[in-house]
């Protein structure tokens, strides 16, 4: 009894002790200036809830409820740092506001890191008043302890152990779990042979979570996990104590399961964070494929979306990888409806396509095959590559007439002008076959390296090196150790030229394109620019743009070491701000800011 009342005590304090910490560290991340398109939570006690503002054009302004829920919450609350939300409420519980109603009409998918990349009406635009504000909690449990990570709760460390001695010695522990997994052997009269592993816990601790909770008049459970999580089980129980658990690569998969299965929400989502991070490992594709696999068993719609994004911008290495002939229908379907795929050309998917029905064979059935086939964007496809596609096409015999539907319908976009088009009825420019995806080859798109090694011009100190409080002043510079190499490093340029549309038409009508990377503010405003952070991509057009029905929706892309790319963003004023890895607004993660840049650009009718 006495053990019993001590643990109480001690929950109670753990949990009092939590919400502490994470008060802490928001006010330690609080940054002194506001920044375009900063979130932040008022009208609360708590830093962790309240009614949600928006910075926008020097002021803080509201955000309407209209299509605000769940999906939106956790983009707001991880902008903020916090795990994720847990619930949406009204802001006006928080007292009502009186500024700006800056959002309405907000769509996020989920993984969003920034809630103004998501989709709204326009600024200011907005139907509501300040009653429809939108408040929301956010979820400011503990992190998950990440391996090599450095980010361990030093605060409660101590609280968190004793709870996790309490557990190891079991010392007055009151609930039997035993874990059961089948080891593949079969005994002689054909029953499984099963491994046991048996762990004695208190009632108390674990009932706070629901699957074990409904157990509590019994005071034992057998339960099943497969071999390869068994020797996590134990770990997974002592989190139920400590919140606190090491999650590595090899065992994210396995603790997630458990998490879900066994109703444990909050270590669910974060380890579903961890996922993100091991996507960019493999690059034989097999974990991102199993990962979606399991995120759709589990209908985890988040890392679906993950799992997905990555394959269709990581496209091309993932045709050439061992994955590709395994990967399923759904898969294949989910990825060719994308338009951020990241492609060389829309031919280049179609031949992707083709060799995969092939490699198949029969087990997908024609019906399959053509839908799949639909899936292309065939006008996208470059027109002198439309001729060759009758003679080239291992499948144009089998789908003749889906073939020469669509050409004709390629052909028509490659000889009609837009006008003509549009009194065609079967033309519908909203229609994703007009719309273009990512394409990476010439001409659409150019790469910059500004970290490859070429020849560096030591340039004299901006700096005296004597003047050491210089140095330091300066928030950009005090990072070069050596001052006699200047911090400020030749700007990267590039041109080129596109066609201003990729309809046959416009085939001479050239748009000239100057690409940049400034890497700090002095190159900004040698541009004559002010730039919010550093470093930041532009793209912009060197001529005026004469065609008026066609707008560009440029794209950036980030290479993280040559190897994957773990950023696509559009640009915003013809400027593409850069996450490095410290802010963590990468969708993928990347251990060093050495990025290979990619500017594409993508034309569409409007
Ligand atoms: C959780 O950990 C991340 C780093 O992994 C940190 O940036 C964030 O502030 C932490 N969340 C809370 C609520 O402290
Ligand atoms: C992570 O930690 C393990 C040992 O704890 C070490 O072997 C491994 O190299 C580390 N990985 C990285 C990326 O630091
Ligand atoms: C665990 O699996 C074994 C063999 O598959 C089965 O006989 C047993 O009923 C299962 N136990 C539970 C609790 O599901
Ligand atoms: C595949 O289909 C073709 C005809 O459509 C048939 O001749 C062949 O035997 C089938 N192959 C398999 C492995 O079923
Ligand atoms: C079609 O095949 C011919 C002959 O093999 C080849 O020269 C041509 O480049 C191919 N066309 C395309 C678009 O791949
Ligand atoms: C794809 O794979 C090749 C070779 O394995 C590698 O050089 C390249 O960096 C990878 N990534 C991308 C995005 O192409
Ligand atoms: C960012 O990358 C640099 C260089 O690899 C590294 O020194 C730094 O610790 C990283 N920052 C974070 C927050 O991971």
């Amino acid at each position: 009894m006495l053990i019993k009342r001590n643990l109480l005590t001690l929950w109670v304090l753990l949990l009092l002790f939590v919400s502490g910490s994470a008060t802490k560290w928001n006010l330690f991340k609080r940054t002194p200036d506001a920044q375009e398109g900063d979130v932040r939570l008022t009208g609360s006690q708590s830093t962790s809830e309240g009614r949600v503002e928006v910075y926008h054009d020097g002021k803080w302004g509201t955000v309407c409820d209209d299509g605000w829920d769940m999906a939106e919450a956790q983009v707001a609350c991880r902008q903020l740092h916090f795990p994720g939300a847990k619930s949406v409420v009204e802001g006006k519980e928080y007292g009502q506001a009186s500024g700006p109603i800056w959002l309405d009409d907000i769509t996020c998918k989920g993984t969003e890191n920034r809630l103004i990349t998501c989709g709204f009406k326009s600024w200011g635009v907005t139907d509501c008043t300040h009653k429809e504000d939108v408040g929301v909690i956010c979820d400011s449990d503990t992190n998950v302890t990440m391996s090599n990570s450095t980010h361990s709760l030093d605060h409660s460390a101590s609280l968190s152990d004793d709870l996790g001695q309490i557990f190891h010695s079991g010392d007055g522990c009151d609930f039997q779990i035993t874990v059961q997994s089948a080891t593949g052997n079969k005994w002689e009269d054909g029953t499984p042979e099963m491994l046991e592993t048996k762990i004695c816990a208190h009632r108390m601790i674990v009932s706070q979570f629901p699957f074990f909770s409904t157990l509590m008049g019994m005071t034992s459970i057998t339960v099943n996990v497969s071999q390869s999580c068994q020797p996590h089980f134990t770990s997974f129980i002592r989190y139920l104590y400590t919140r606190k658990i090491d999650v590595t690569f090899s065992s994210a998969q396995c603790i997630h399961w458990m998490a879900s299965t066994f109703g444990v929400k909050q270590l669910m989502e974060d380890t579903g964070r961890v996922f993100t991070k091991i996507l960019p490992e493999d690059t034989s594709f097999h974990t991102q494929v199993s990962l979606h696999k399991y995120a759709v068993e589990t209908e985890d719609l988040v890392l679906q979306e993950n799992c997905i994004q990555y394959l269709a911008w990581n496209y091309e290495n993932l045709t050439r990888s061992s994955a590709w002939p395994h990967l399923s229908v759904e898969v294949i379907g989910a990825l060719l409806a994308r338009s951020d795929l990241v492609v060389p050309d829309e031919y280049f998917v179609l031949q992707t396509v083709e060799s995969w029905i092939l490699e198949k064979g029969n087990s997908s059935s024609l019906e399959t095959q053509a839908e799949l086939l639909g899936l292309i964007r065939f006008p996208m496809i470059p027109a002198e590559k439309l001729y060759d596609l009758e003679s080239n096409s291992s499948l144009y015999s089998t789908h003749e007439n889906m073939y020469r539907e669509n050409m004709l319908k390629a052909l028509q976009f490659n000889v009609l002008l837009f006008s003509n088009l549009q009194t065609n009825p079967k033309f519908n420019k909203e229609d994703d076959d007009y719309h273009p995806r990512i394409y990476t080859s010439n001409p659409w798109s150019t790469v910059m390296d500004p970290f490859k090694k070429t020849v560096t011009k030591p340039v004299r100190a901006q700096y005296p090196s004597y003047n050491r409080r210089m140095q330091y002043d300066n928030g950009y510079n005090y990072r070069y150790h050596q001052p006699t190499v200047s911090p400020y490093i030749q700007t990267t340029t590039t041109s080129f030229s596109t066609p201003v549309h990729n309809s046959m038409i416009f085939q001479s009508n050239k748009a000239q394109w100057e690409a940049n990377v400034f890497k700090n503010q002095h190159e900004c405003s040698n541009h004559g620019l002010r730039c919010e952070s550093v470093p930041v991509a532009r793209l912009v057009p060197r001529s005026h743009l004469s065609q008026s029905n066609v707008l560009f929706r440029n794209r950036l892309l980030l290479m993280c070491q040559g190897k994957y790319i773990c950023q696509v963003q559009d640009f915003k004023d013809n400027l593409a701000y850069i996450a490095l890895n410290g802010t963590q607004v990468l969708a993928y993660p990347c251990t060093d800011d050495q990025y290979i840049y990619r500017f594409v650009v993508r034309p569409e009718y409007v």
